[in-house]
């Protein structure tokens, strides 16, 4: 008898990731994925717990996933929220069966039965060795591909529940990851996106996060390296030359700042002040002509004054980033940041965070406007959502949408940049002279 899984992924790239783990694991069971939860005999839900706002939703999407309870199917709640709650979640939602660690997903197809059986548990403990190293991701992405090669955290930002949630940092052996991305390239995947939650940070013992870099750039048939998270204090001389020199290593970096306030970036527990970011922005920038920035910032910390918040919008406009993700800070039970005083109302904190996200795309959408009618070489995705256009990206991770069939899918195209709706643009294939003669 063949067992359906359906699962639904909240957060970041991480979980994506981890959710491709878990669907490895039971895919070894004969479990096969279902996108219609009427049809499962195992429901999971990814979760995240970086803000109170994600865990509602969660909560949320589970009372409606509960309509799909026949009985013997099994409800399971994954990821950082599960993580965070663990047994609470049992006691408090009937309805759900298992509760699993980001470090537990191994024993799924053991605790799924179990809890056919009526053995509802939870599954929290930290495994410090954990890397899923032995099982076969089940990727549906056939163009790029995440891979981990760092996970939990050690550093201590006082607003950060991820310590909490996926335990200490630890490092994939560098041969483990070049072997895994040998295979996806084989599979022709041609895009990597390496994942850690200070990925910059990277060391296995022996190589570096620069070694990473330029071994995985080294591996026949990958054309296109990201990565993501990294922290502004771990970009080491041999990192930022190795982003130079490694043609693969993609011309964008997501650099979270959280604050332009020094004052501030010392209460969240950041290691750095506004002036060293300017200082990282400015070596990255030097030895990687073009780069795409982006980054994630945090309004209405406590603390966070009215000169505070101009502090960030005045280092949004300095930087110049081409985006930015923008939060309303979210207190985290168990964090540092929940004993600081001088709470900022929330009405003030919501009125901050417009007034930013207002800031944010004015920025972006000049750098934006300042690009069109030049030249880029893309990566085709997928369909886009609009039309019967597709959706690509640049290699400063500018979303373009072209025109085209869908077999250019997986296709690197130059494309003329013909507008933009200040965050993502429309393109055209650029035909050259040469090829516009054979056409002709
Ligand atoms: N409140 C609001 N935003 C948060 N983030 C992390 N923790 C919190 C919190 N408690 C944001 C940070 C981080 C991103 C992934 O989520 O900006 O970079």
């Amino acid at each position: 008898m063949t067992r359906r899984v359906y699962i639904e992924t909240y957060g970041c790239q991480m979980n994506v990731a981890d959710s491709e783990l878990m669907l490895g694991v039971l895919g070894r069971e004969g479990y096969v994925v279902t996108d219609d939860p009427a049809a499962a005999d195992l429901m999971l839900v990814n979760t995240c717990a970086v803000r109170d706002n994600a865990e509602q939703r969660v909560i949320g999407r589970m009372g409606e996933l509960k309509r799909y309870k026949r009985p013997g199917v099994v409800l399971g709640v994954v990821g950082c929220m599960a993580q965070r709650l663990g047994r609470r979640l049992l006691d408090e939602a009937p309805h759900v069966d298992l509760v699993i660690g980001p470090d537990g997903y191994r024993a799924l197809p053991e605790l799924v039965s179990n809890a056919r059986d009526g053995a509802r548990a939870a599954d929290t403990a930290f495994k410090s060795w954990e890397h899923y190293e032995d099982v076969p991701a089940v990727r549906t992405d056939r163009v790029g591909a995440f891979v981990t090669v760092q996970r939990g955290c050690d550093y201590r930002c006082t607003f950060c529940i991820v310590p909490m949630t996926r335990g200490r940092e630890r490092s994939r052996r560098l041969g483990d990851v070049i072997t895994e991305v040998g295979t996806l390239a084989e599979q022709g995947v041609t895009e990597v996106t390496l994942l850690g939650q200070t990925v910059n940070s990277y060391h296995d013992g022996e190589h570096d996060f620069a070694d990473l870099l330029r071994s995985v750039g080294a591996v026949s048939g990958v054309r296109r390296v990201r990565f993501t998270s990294p922290y502004p204090t771990e970009f080491t001389d041999r990192v930022v030359a190795a982003m130079a020199d490694v043609p693969a290593v993609c011309e964008h970096v997501h650099l979270p700042v959280q604050s332009g306030s020094s004052r501030v970036l010392k209460r969240m527990g950041r290691r750095y002040s506004r002036e060293d970011y300017l200082a990282v922005v400015d070596r990255l920038r030097a030895a990687v002509p073009n780069l795409g920035l982006t980054t994630d910032i945090i309004v209405g910390f406590p603390g966070e004054s009215e000169a505070d918040f101009g502090a960030t919008e005045s280092l949004v406009r300095e930087v110049g980033f081409d985006d930015a993700y923008t939060f309303k800070y979210s207190p985290r039970e168990g964090t540092g940041a929940l004993r600081l005083p001088e709470a900022v109302p929330d009405a003030v904190a919501g009125g901050r965070l417009e007034r930013l996200i207002a800031t944010v795309r004015d920025v972006a959408r000049r750098r934006n406007a300042a690009l069109v009618g030049t030249t880029h070489e893309v990566l085709v995705e997928k369909p886009a959502r609009r039309g019967d256009l597709l959706q690509s990206r640049t290699r400063t991770n500018k979303v373009v949408l072209v025109p085209g069939p869908t077999s250019w899918i997986g296709s690197y195209l130059q494309v003329r940049l013909t507008g933009t709706t200040g965050s993502t643009f429309t393109g055209m294939l650029e035909v050259s002279g040469k090829e516009l003669a054979v056409v002709g």
